[in-house]
């Protein structure tokens, strides 16, 4: 066998395990099941407008419905809409829609029916097979997506920073944990959505959480910032 069709194996042998697995659970090719269960119900009656909003359900539950959208995305939305919801182009970029009923409601039904022009489906429906749970768990993540571009003004000041941790892991006696803190929380603040929803992970508010002024803190902190950097890129 040349490598070329050793590897055409692998992979037939690969999507045949996702293919039976899917088939297993009853669900339509390209489709992932979302464990919701975390969540408080929304009920049978489809709703026009995101129930997992921090005002209405609180911190707790708006952060889990993001880390379960996050998960739900990357396995349903991600290939054509783009990783971290920032579109490659292949289709709309659905960090813009507007963080309220007007944009929700674009949302719900687009989810639950998919998109068809001229016979061909641009865009399977999901409503059925994944619930409304799941539907607005990955609204709440989609939503919650800090701009992009908002956050490349700060990337240099988020690298020297980044440094400074590094060298606080290893020598914390200069250390300045307070006024390390303050300035990335103000960052953070001044990262938005493009949908005007708050932000809810963005990397400067999560390594400001991880500084305690311990060692461990300060290389903790320093890992978030790497790790939410090169994601940037
Ligand atoms: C097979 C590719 C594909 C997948 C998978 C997919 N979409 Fe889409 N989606 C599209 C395309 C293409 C469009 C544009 C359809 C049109 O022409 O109106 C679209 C449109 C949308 C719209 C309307 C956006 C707008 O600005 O008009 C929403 C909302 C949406 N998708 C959400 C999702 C969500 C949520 C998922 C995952 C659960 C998902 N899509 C999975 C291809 C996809």
């Amino acid at each position: 066998m040349s490598r070329i069709t050793s590897k055409l194996a692998i992979g037939a042998l690969f999507l045949g395990g996702t293919l039976s697995a899917a088939l297993a659970a009853g669900l339509p090719l390209g489709i992932s099941q979302v464990d919701t269960g975390a969540l408080p119900p929304t009920g049978e009656e489809w709703l026009s407008e995101n129930p997992y909003r921090v005002d209405a359900v609180g911190e707790e539950i708006w952060q889990e419905a993001i880390k379960i959208g996050a998960s739900g995305y990357n396995q349903n939305c991600a290939r054509c809409h783009g990783l971290e919801a920032i579109s490659g182009g292949l289709a709309p970029d659905l960090r813009y829609l507007e963080a309220e009923e007007y944009g929700d409601e674009w949302y719900v039904e687009r989810f639950r029916v998919g998109a068809t022009q001229n016979g061909i489906t641009k865009m399977p429906g999901f409503g059925e097979v994944l619930g409304q749970d799941a539907a607005w768990a990955i609204r709440t993540y989609i939503e919650t997506r800090p701009d992009d571009q908002a956050m490349a003004d700060f990337t240099d000041e988020l690298k020297t920073m980044r440094d400074q941790l590094q060298v606080y892991a290893s020598d914390s006696d200069e250390a300045d944990p307070e006024q390390m803190k303050s300035r990335l929380i103000e960052i953070a603040a001044e990262i938005p959505t493009l949908s005007g929803a708050p932000v809810a992970d963005s990397i400067a508010a999560e390594a400001a959480m991880r500084i305690d002024g311990t060692p461990l803190g300060y290389s903790d902190a320093a890992e978030t910032l790497t790790i939410g950097l090169s994601a940037a890129k």
